[in-house]
């Protein structure tokens, strides 16, 4: 039977496992490492992904994207896009067409959708595993943030799918992981209440879940914030370095983009040392105006900047707990993953909170890693290819879905219910006369429905006209195994079906959205072919030149620079450097 993937897809770092000899394996990237940088750049007209994107970010400010997570499936207006907008060192700007997010690469001013980014390092984590396997991978368990909303996982999936992947499943990031805390060996299964703490590079979810005897993960409640996390510890030391240099050197950087590209990675970097040192430098030549920056920081400078971050983590715990109705006693393990949990600060203020020693006990689970073993595992149950399926996974609705009723929020499928679910609810035409019902959906806990975010707009149309309250539909909302929505109803006139007509621009614009994003993967991977087949054509005349070289050609030597120099290489140049090689011969 043919193999299934899980993908981590972080924001800032993703990883992909395979299941061999009964567990799952790490996919290494070219470089020997086990997790790749979610980064993309286009150069020519080449697209680099992962390290090689991150390496030569430098150079390609303007065209080297990271951080697509943060704006997937979001709308331009949102607070948290015009928040990273300030940050990110690429334009973005609004997509008049689906009222989301573009990204605009100026050099060619080619525009992309942030699912095309997630989709370039999604074809990447597949060709590594193809390359791992030897074999064609087409099915793929791809996570997700728990609190990312019904909007940001079907931009997710459409990634995947534009991708050549068949999504199995779309789960959330900490379930994930805890099922790789269930997989553990020396972890044998009995009755306990875990609670997932898992703070990336872009997202913060904290989950609580019940493992029984018998292997069922029962997930009880979760919260989160799907803007918070490592990228934010950055940005506040970022911003703290602006204004260091601002009022050493007189010098604003906010809006030097070079400089802010320089800051940010020396900034991880730090913020990662800290991690381990007391404190470190930051020490950037020439950072602007031929002005050096140079600054000591230590740990609880990083810790004060970051305070009220780190507050708000605990402040989700809290929201966790009351959910799930248990109280801190009743939490037996606490399992830190996500690479920020490594800060120190922040496992103090698990444990303070938690009043505990030590978080878990005897067992080890490796934070950057944990989430893509989990969906690895998921992936083969799903495929088959697991026979004692030793876990079972009950997930929930993790935010309400409701629809506006005057003003307020009117919840239709309450969080915390198991998922799948379906729900019906009745809606009737209202006026005398009255052609259309339409229904505005959106997910979240607020009140007023306005604070929430606003999903889809959906419209029963052509309705045979009558007295008001006449026409009568009834409309099922499900919510599958992906947490995603599907609507569908039914006259209740014939008990006949409805079409339900999507109406918001985001929601229309969908399938379109999806044919441009796979004809470019398909031209994506011609151009890669194009370019695999001119690099080889190009090495073959190289060579050639060194034979010849070798055997006393004196136009061997010129010829070699001037075929290195050549950017672009096809056949037609090929046999015009091979007849100067060669002369009439
Ligand atoms: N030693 C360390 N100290 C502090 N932070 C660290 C350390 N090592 C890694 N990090 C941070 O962890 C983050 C990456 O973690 P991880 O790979 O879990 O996130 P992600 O999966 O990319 O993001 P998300 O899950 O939020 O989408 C980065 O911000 C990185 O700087
Ligand atoms: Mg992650």
């Amino acid at each position: 039977m043919s193999k299934a993937i899980g993908i981590d897809l972080g924001t800032t770092y993703s990883c992909v496992g395979v299941w061999m000899n009964d567990q799952a394996d790490i996919i290494p990237n070219e470089l020997g490492k086990r997790i790749t940088p979610s980064i993309v750049s286009f150069i020519d007209k080449t697209v680099a992904v992962g390290q090689q994107a991150k390496d030569s970010a430098f150079k390609n400010i303007k065209k080297t994207i990271y951080d697509s997570k943060r704006l997937i499936g979001r709308k331009y207006e949102e607070k948290e896009v015009q928040r990273d907008k300030k940050y990110l060192t690429y334009d973005i700007e609004k997509n008049n067409e689906t009222e989301g997010v573009k990204i605009i690469i100026s050099e060619n001013k080619k525009e992309y959708y942030p699912e095309e980014i997630s989709q370039a390092i999604l074809s990447k984590m597949k060709k590594m595993s193809e390359n791992y396997t030897n074999e064609e991978i087409k099915d793929a368990v791809i996570t997700v943030p728990a609190y990312f909303n019904e909007r940001q996982r079907q931009a997710i999936r459409d990634a995947a799918v534009a991708a050549g992947l068949n999504v199995l499943r779309i789960i959330n990031e900490p379930t994930s992981a805890a099922v790789a805390f269930g997989l553990q060996k020396n972890n044998t299964l009995q009755d306990k209440n875990v609670l997932i703490f898992d703070l990336g590079g872009g997202t913060f979810d904290v989950s609580i879940l019940n493992i029984s005897n018998e292997g069922i993960i029962i997930i009880k409640a979760i919260d989160g914030d799907t803007h918070l996390g490592g990228e934010d510890f950055d940005n506040k030391l970022v911003q703290y370095c602006i204004n260091e240099f601002q009022e050493e050197k007189g010098i604003d950087v906010s809006k030097n983009d070079r400089a802010k590209m320089r800051l940010k990675i020396a900034c991880e970097k730090a913020k990662q040392d800290l991690s381990s040192m007391e404190e470190t430098d930051i020490d950037l030549e020439s950072l602007a105006n031929g002005e050096d920056f140079e600054i000591n920081i230590n740990r609880a400078k990083f810790n004060d900047l970051c305070n009220s971050l780190f507050t708000k983590c605990i402040s989700c715990v809290k929201k966790a707990l009351e959910k799930s109705k248990l109280k801190k006693e009743d939490i037996d393990d606490i399992v830190l993953v996500g690479g920020s949990t490594r800060i120190p600060k922040i496992q103090e203020k698990v444990k303070q909170f938690f009043n505990r020693e030590k978080l878990i006990k005897n067992i080890s689970i490796h934070p950057d890693e944990a989430v893509a073993i989990g969906a690895t595992y998921i992936a083969n149950v799903i495929k088959g290819n697991i026979k004692d399926e030793s876990l079972i996974l009950l997930d929930i609705v993790g935010q309400s879905i409701g629809i506006e009723n005057n003003g307020k929020f009117e919840i239709i499928l309450k969080h915390n219910l198991p998922i799948p679910i379906s729900k019906e609810k009745e809606f009737s035409t209202t006026k005398d006369n009255q052609t259309s019902i339409n229904f505005k959906i959106y997910q979240g806990e607020n009140e007023n429905v306005k604070d929430n975010v606003f999903l889809k707009e959906y419209s029963i149309d052509n309705i045979e006209k009558g007295k008001a309250g006449e026409m009568k539909f009834k409309v099922t909302f499900e919510m599958n195994v992906n947490s995603i929505l599907n609507v569908k109803a039914i006259n209740l006139k014939n008990n006949k079906d409805v079409q339900v007509n999507l109406k918001d621009k985001y929601s229309m614009k969908h399938e379109e959205k999806m044919k441009e994003m796979i004809k470019k993967e398909e031209e994506r991977k011609k151009n890669e072919e194009k370019n695999e087949d001119s690099i080889k054509l190009k090495y073959e005349l190289i060579y050639l030149c060194f034979q010849e070289k070798n055997q006393g050609n004196k136009k061997a030597d010129i010829l070699i620079n001037k075929i290195k120099n050549e950017k672009s290489f096809n056949k037609e140049k090929y046999d015009k450097f091979f007849k100067e090689l060669y002369g009439k011969k």
